[in-house]
């Protein structure tokens, strides 16, 4: 039998688990999280709130936070290590800047250079006190607990993390707090601040809180990642003679931007046993596909910024041109996504120029196998782990054990399928 075959259950979603965490030692009782992604991000989350006085249970896929209230954290005796986790970092800070102590938080070398100034332009407006320890607007980062002024922000980008961290800061504040971004980026936070009891009102792309919340404990099962799925969606299109069911699969509205691409671009994708409750999970069935290429832009991006290294991969085996555009942020990821792309895929022989804000791709061109540089970006390794399925030649991927950030048994899975 050629192709991939079988059934997968991806890992749980990477921003839900996070978010599950954070909520849950804020809220009052015990927290059951169940198919939470044990990836080294997450963890970087968990032991966050362990030095804060959280006592957090992990057994095999189920997580029990006791949380003690929106004021039971207490000061960590030791610096906040977020790890590779810019979700950590940002979403936590919110979190810091009203608490009534005094906190240092850094994180591993991808994140010390990672812009923070996003968070602390409007942390600062709300009152808060906030320091680039180095001065240059990136993490090590010191945070002296305050009360903070209820604000509204107009932020300049589309960014789930941005928009976390006043909501949290929010709930500090002494109003309501309200941020608006350019174009809807993923609301788990609000959906999931709601669950747990907050009032978070939503309209257009405005979400405003109301302070001082009584967040009560919940049971949350996490739905599979979209993002972890994405390797396998190209994988079972691109790889002929496949067919492939992924389970439970969230398809969030602010995040299923691969699939509305995927579409455009001619894939075979079948939603089955659409779950609308809450977070939205269907199972989908990926089938082998002749794709061609398609403008990427507007406000689809932040609905599928996490996948563009897979979708560029995807664009350079696809006929025809595809254009990616406004989609700067891609620079500030965990490496700078567009100069990555660009040298990994022009390794493999693919026809591709990176733009300011994207990248265009004449697909078609034979690729070949290459040695890849991942810049330990997880989701340059698992695109190009992909790829290497695919082409003819050796393909090897210089520091492929970061997949472990959010997706720590991704090679053994494409292997399963492949069997
Ligand atoms: C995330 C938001 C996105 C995404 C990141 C996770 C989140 O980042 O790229 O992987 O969980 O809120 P931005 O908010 O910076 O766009």
């Amino acid at each position: 039998m050629t192709g991939l075959h079988g059934e997968l259950t991806v890992p749980g979603d990477k921003s839900i688990s996070h978010r599950a965490v954070m909520f849950g030692s804020l809220a009052k009782g015990t927290t059951r999280i169940t198919h939470f992604l044990e990836g080294a991000d997450c963890l970087s989350t968990i032991s966050c709130f362990r030095k804060m006085g959280i006592d957090i249970e992990k057994t095999d896929g189920e997580v029990l936070v006791h949380g003690k209230g929106l004021h039971g954290l207490s000061a960590p005796s030791e610096i906040l290590d977020v790890g590779n986790s810019g979700t950590t970092t940002r979403l936590i800070s919110g979190i810091l800047a009203g608490q009534d102590f005094d906190c240092e938080l850094n994180g591993d070398a991808s994140i010390q250079s990672r812009p923070m100034k996003r968070i602390m332009t409007p942390l600062s407006l709300m009152g808060a006190d906030i320091e680039s320890i180095k001065g240059n607007g990136c993490a090590p980062l010191r945070i002296r607990g305050k009360k903070l002024h209820a604000a509204h922000y107009n932020s300049p980008v589309a960014s789930a993390q941005v928009k976390s961290c006043v909501l949290l800061a929010g709930m500090y504040a002494d109003g309501i707090t309200s941020v608006t971004e350019p174009v809807l980026s993923r609301n788990h936070t609000e959906l999931m601040l709601n669950y747990f009891g907050a009032h978070v009102n939503s309209i257009d792309t405005t979400a405003s809180i109301e302070p001082e919340p009584f967040l009560e404990a919940r049971d949350i099962t996490v739905p599979g990642d979209i993002s972890s799925a994405a390797y396998f969606i190209a994988a079972g299109l691109l790889t002929s003679g496949s067919e492939i069911l992924l389970k439970n699969v969230g398809i969030n509205p602010t995040r299923d931007g691969m699939l509305r691409i995927c579409k455009a671009m001619g894939a075979d994708i079948t939603l089955l046993n659409v779950n609308d409750d809450g977070e939205p999970t269907a199972d989908l069935l990926v089938r082998t596909s002749t794709l061609h290429g398609t403008t990427i832009g507007g406000s689809v991006i932040p609905a599928l910024i996490d996948e563009i290294p897979m979708l560029a991969v995807m664009a350079a085996f696809a006929d025809g041109t595809t254009i990616i555009k406004d989609a700067a942020e891609l620079k500030v990821k965990e490496s700078d996504r567009i100069a990555v792309m660009v040298e990994n895929l022009s390794r493999m022989g693919a026809d591709i120029t990176a733009t300011d804000d994207g990248m265009i791709i004449h697909g078609g061109r034979p690729l070949h196998g290459a040695e890849i540089d991942s810049h330990l970006d997880h989701r340059i390794a698992m695109s190009f782990a992909v790829a290497g399925t695919i082409v003819d030649g050796p393909l090897s991927i210089l520091g492929g054990d970061c997949v472990n950030i959010s997706y720590p048994d991704f090679y053994s899975d494409l292997y399963k399928l492949g069997e």
